[in-house]
């Protein structure tokens, strides 16, 4: 009864054909910042590894993606101006719009997510309108300009929309809007359930959205409420959403495993900026054997049944997946 354990690690064949879980260069979609200019590639100084870039080094960096076999980019943008309203958001003409018409163009094979929010174009860096005492965000003004920016990225051929603001009814509200407007077949993965995490800080650095005042406490949910991170995903499916995710990965693996146990849809989960950074900096000291840490991350979050994994770390994970 041991033996068969036994000769189960022995054999390498063997080891193959019995392990439960595996990474494909297939399960991941690599986050992309993108900002106006020409020839920019600067590197995030908490974010070793990851840059902001001009449309014409994205267009390079698909390139070097599609070798490596990585055909799916979630999109963020980095406007010159920012306004109370996240105009740049709501533009044909904006950073993110002109990025995935030059994309669809020169690499039509490139399957473009686009992370829809505000507070990367808003001057107060919230993930939507503030309400009239500039206290915190308003939800149903919020869902207004967020059918706006879906039409304006879906127009410009955009293949999937991210909502990532938790706005109450976001999702039948972006489902009915890219309906109503021809885009019936738009997928849109929701940003189902995401906690109000410490370790979003290195992200808000390379996306110029740390908020000016308060926190996303008001839109974004408590880490210590299982059932209702559970719930809030389940009211997704219901609204329409076609995937489901999980944010940040790492301290919510537990959620994941019980969306998966309590929902249909495939999940993704988004392993965010400060866990990429605790690895990296971890790997620079060499503390830790960094290659073999992040591919035994990206295996836990498959286990706990993740389907797709939002990750920086996706190229790397390409290339040790190639030897
Ligand atoms: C925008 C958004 C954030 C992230 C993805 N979309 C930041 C936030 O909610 O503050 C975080 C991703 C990361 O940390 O890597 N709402
Ligand atoms: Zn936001």
């Amino acid at each position: 009864m041991f033996q068969r354990f036994r000769r189960t690690r022995l054999n390498k064949h063997l080891r193959a054909l019995t392990r439960e879980t595996t990474i494909s260069v297939n399960d991941f979609i690599y986050p992309l910042f993108v900002r106006s200019g020409e020839g920019i590639k600067t590197e995030v100084a908490s974010m070793p590894g990851v840059y902001q870039m001009s449309i014409d080094e994205i267009l390079k960096e698909c390139q070097e993606l599609k070798t490596l076999g990585i055909y799916a980019i979630i999109l963020f943008g980095i406007p010159d101006v920012k306004d109370s309203v996240g105009s740049d958001a709501l533009c044909d003409h904006g950073i993110i719009a002109t990025t995935i018409k030059a994309i669809k163009k020169e690499h039509p094979e490139m399957f473009v997510v686009t992370d829809l929010c505000f507070c990367e174009y808003t001057d107060h860096g919230h993930c939507g309108i503030l309400d009239h005492k500039h206290e915190t965000v308003h939800n149903d003004a919020t869902l207004k300009i967020s059918a706006q920016q879906a039409i304006v990225h879906a127009k410009a051929g955009a293949d999937m929309i991210a909502p990532s603001g938790m706005m109450d009814g976001i999702i039948a509200t972006l489902r009915e809007a890219l309906d109503s407007a021809g885009y019936e077949n738009m997928p849109i993965m929701s940003y189902s359930t995401k906690f109000a995490s410490g370790y979003y800080g290195p992200f808000r650095d390379v996306a110029e959205s740390t908020p000016s005042f308060g926190d996303r406490a008001s839109y974004q949910m408590d880490p210590a409420n299982r059932r209702e991170a559970i719930a809030e995903s389940i009211a997704d499916e219901a609204q329409g959403a076609d995937i489901l995710m999980v944010k940040p990965a790492l301290a919510y693996l537990d959620i994941v495993r019980e969306i998966k146990d309590n929902t249909t849809l495939p999940l993704a989960v988004y392993n965010v900026s400060g866990e990429y950074a605790m690895l990296k900096f971890a790997g620079v000291n060499n503390l830790i054997d960094y290659e073999r840490v992040v591919m035994e991350t990206m295996i836990g979050f498959k286990r706990a049944g993740a389907d797709i994994i939002i990750s920086y770390h996706a190229k790397e994970v390409a290339k040790l997946l190639q030897c």
